[in-house]
């Protein structure tokens, strides 16, 4: 079986908000449905397991009746890292999963190509990450803002969410890193440290994370002005009344 862990129990200083980026408003839903929805209409994914803050476990609980939501299971509460919430989502998993697939309650853009293509890497491969070729000019710099040498963009992609792992090579590398390190930013990260291969897989189309709330207008944009997301992606679209 597949399970699905989202990660939403982050504090969203960045936002400016005493809401976190999850349960923010976009459209007529709340950032972290849109991604539930995905992964509800994913035909592989078996189970969704949130992962968020103890005084948001009541909301995300209510989102299964509203949604219609039969994969999710109970929420769980977070962690003070990322990475220490992942480990909760993942020690919640059943013990049934043969892979399991982690993603940004933050990042609303995810569609069933990106989910599909990650299990396909993952059940090959042993891991499929998305991630997106780096297209500006890329360059290394002090700590004062002065450029020391330019980067060779051909080789650099920018790692996003999903990433899907074999569940045995997940939970094992997780026994090996710290919570608190700080060079571990994701998954693909602890199976670095681990010496597990890491099978990136390529996302066309932009999948921004909230993190600033200028981050709201670009991602309206995209998921609301254009039809790329909807409804192919399973998406709900905000504009068609529910
Ligand atoms: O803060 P950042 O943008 O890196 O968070 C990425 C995702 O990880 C968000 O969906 C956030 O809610 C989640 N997170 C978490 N537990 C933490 C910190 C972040 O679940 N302690």
């Amino acid at each position: 079986m597949v399970s699905a862990v989202i990660v939403a129990a982050g504090s969203g200083s960045r936002m400016q908000s005493n809401i976190p980026k999850p349960f923010l408003p976009l459209g007529k839903h709340i950032v972290l449905a849109y991604a539930l929805q995905a992964l509800q209409v994913a035909s592989e994914i078996d189970e969704i397991i949130v992962v968020t803050r103890p005084e948001f476990l009541e909301t995300v609980t209510d989102l299964k009746a509203k949604y219609d939501l039969s994969k999710l299971v109970p929420p769980v509460p977070g962690g003070a890292t990322r990475l220490a919430s992942v480990r909760i989502g993942i020690r919640t998993c059943s013990p049934n999963a043969g892979l399991i697939l982690v993603h940004d309650a933050a990042r609303p853009c995810l569609t069933q190509e990106l989910i599909r293509d990650c299990l396909a890497s993952a059940r090959r491969f042993g891991s499929g990450v998305a991630a997106a070729r780096a297209v500006d000019s890329l360059k290394s710099a002090t700590d004062d803002g002065f450029v020391k040498a330019s980067i060779d963009r051909s080789s650099v992609w920018m790692v996003q969410t999903p990433q899907v792992f074999r569940a045995d090579l997940l939970r094992s590398a997780i026994g090996n890193v710290s919570d608190s390190d700080p060079a571990i930013t994701d998954e693909a990260s602890i199976a670095q440290v681990c010496g597990i291969p890491v099978r990136l897989v390529e996302n066309r189309l932009p999948n921004p994370k909230l993190t600033t709330p200028g981050d709201i207008p670009l991602l309206s944009a995209l998921l609301f002005h254009t039809d790329l997301y909807s409804p192919v992606s399973g998406n709900p679209n905000p504009k068609a009344d529910s």
